[in-house]
C-alpha cells in the first residue's frame, strides 16, 4: 500500500497503521473509556441526510468563508494537535505547508514540537495558537505575549481538558507495570504528567477573561458544548467557540459536536463564530455542518493519519481530496456558495 491507493479517511488510517509503531498509531486512533464518543463523533453525521436542489448552474463554486476574522479558501482548518514530530519526522512543519498550500489554517498545539515562530516565519496562512493554561501564571502570560510578538492570528484555548482523559490503549500500550521504556510508555508518560501536574484545574470564567482582555485579539474557546457556557463566551467577549470533545479523548458519553451544533447556534450564532471538530471524514460532513450553521469545522485525524503514513506529501493528499469532495458534494448540492447551504437543505432521520 503507497500514498496513490489512499482515497479515503480509512485508507490513511490504514497506510498510518503500517507504517508507525503501534503504541504511536493507538495513541492517535483511541479515545477514551469505551469510546463511544469516539465513535458517535463519526456516525452522527449518518443520522442526517442532505437533500439537494437541481438545475442551479454550479459551474463554479466558492468554498472559501470567513471565520474570526481570517479568510479561508476551504472551509475546514488542521486543528492544534500534540507531538506531531512523533508521528512524522516533518511534524508541523509538514501540516504548516500544507495548510498554506491550500490557503487554510492549521494550529498550533501547547504540546507542539516545532516552535510557534517558525512556523508563523515560513507559512504565510493564518495561524492558530492552542494554549492549555497552567498552574503558573507568570507562564501563561508569558506565553501569551510569545503568541502575539510571533504574529499568531487566532488565540485558542482548550477548556476540555482540565484534567487528562482516561485512554487506555495508551494504558495498554505503555504501560506493562510499573513502567516500560517504549515510546508509547514514554508518550503515556509524559502527557499524563503534563496534564496532572502543569495544568491548572482550578481555572475559571475570570480567568479566562482576563486573558481574553490581554490577548486582545481573535480568541476562541475550544471544547464547548452548553448553551449557557456558549453565552458566557460571547459575554466576555470571546469571538469564536469551537464545539468539540476532543475527538472523543477526554469525557467518554459526552455528546458530539454536530448533535449539539443546531441548539448552539441558535443561542450564540449571531454573536459569535460557531464551529466544531471531531469526527469529520469526509467532505459531506463538512457539508452537513455548515448547513446547521458551523462557520468552518477542524478536522483532527484527517489530515494525523496522512502526516504518520506519509509526511507532508500526506497531508497535501488529504487536504486535496477533501477540498474536491467538497466542491464536487457542492455541485451536486446545487450550491454555488457556502452560504447557501443551509438548514432547509438537511433531514434528520
Ligand atoms: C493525537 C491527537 C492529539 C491531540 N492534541 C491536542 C492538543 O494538543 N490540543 C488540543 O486542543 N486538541 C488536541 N487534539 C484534539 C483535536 O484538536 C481535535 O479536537 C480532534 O482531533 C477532532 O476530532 P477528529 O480527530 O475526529 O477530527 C488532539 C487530537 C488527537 C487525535
Amino acid at each position: 500500500m503507497r500514498l496513490r491507493d489512499c482515497f479515503n479517511f480509512h485508507d490513511f488510517r490504514e497506510l498510518a497503521r503500517r507504517r508507525v509503531p503501534g503504541p504511536i498509531f493507538n495513541y492517535i486512533d483511541g479515545g477514551a473509556d469505551d469510546e463511544v464518543t469516539l465513535r458517535r463523533n463519526t456516525t452522527g453525521f449518518e443520522q442526517c441526510d442532505l437533500v439537494p436542489s437541481i438545475l442551479r448552474g454550479v459551474e463554479t463554486v466558492d468554498i472559501s468563508v470567513s471565520v474570526m476574522g481570517q479568510k479561508l479558501a476551504m472551509p475546514f482548518y488542521c486543528s492544534p494537535t500534540a507531538l506531531q514530530r512523533l508521528f512524522h519526522h516533518q511534524g508541523e512543519r509538514a501540516v504548516a505547508a500544507a495548510a498554506a498550500k491550500f490557503g487554510t489554517m492549521f494550529g498550533v498545539s501547547s504540546l507542539g514540537t516545532v516552535s510557534m515562530e517558525e512556523l508563523r516565519k515560513k507559512y504565510e496562512t493564518p495561524q492558530v495558537y492552542q494554549f492549555y493554561f497552567h498552574k503558573d501564571r507568570g507562564l501563561n502570560r508569558d506565553m501569551l505575549q510569545r503568541a502575539k510578538q510571533a504574529g499568531v492570528d487566532v488565540m485558542m484555548l482548550t477548556v476540555d481538558s482540565i484534567t487528562g482523559g482516561n485512554r487506555e490503549r495508551d494504558l495498554r500500550t505503555g504501560f506493562a507495570i510499573p513502567f516500560k521504556l517504549t515510546p508509547g510508555g514514554m508518550l503515556q508518560f509524559a502527557i499524563g504528567r503534563y496534564f496532572t501536574e502543569m495544568l491548572d484545574p482550578s481555572m475559571k470564567w475570570d480567568d479566562v477573561a482576563e486573558m481574553v482582555r490581554a490577548w486582545n485579539g481573535q480568541f476562541c474557546l475550544k471544547g464547548i458544548m452548553s448553551v449557557s457556557d456558549a453565552k458566557r463566551a460571547a459575554e466576555i467577549g470571546c469571538t469564536g467557540i469551537i464545539l468539540s470533545n476532543h475527538g472523543g479523548r477526554q469525557l467518554d458519553g459526552s455528546r458530539a459536536a454536530f448533535d449539539q451544533l443546531a441548539e448552539i447556534v441558535d443561542a450564540v450564532g449571531d454573536r459569535i463564530d460557531v464551529m466544531m471538530d471531531g469526527g469529520i471524514q469526509r467532505g459531506s460532513h463538512v457539508l452537513k455542518a455548515l448547513s446547521l450553521g458551523a462557520k468552518a469545522v477542524g478536522v483532527g485525524r484527517f489530515y494525523l493519519f496522512a502526516l504518520a503514513a506519509a509526511g507532508q506529501a500526506g497531508v497535501e493528499r488529504a487536504l486535496g481530496l477533501m477540498k474536491a469532495e467538497i466542491e464536487r458534494d457542492m455541485k451536486l448540492m446545487g450550491c454555488s456558495t457556502i452560504k447557501q447551504l443551509t438548514r432547509s437543505n438537511l433531514r434528520f432521520r
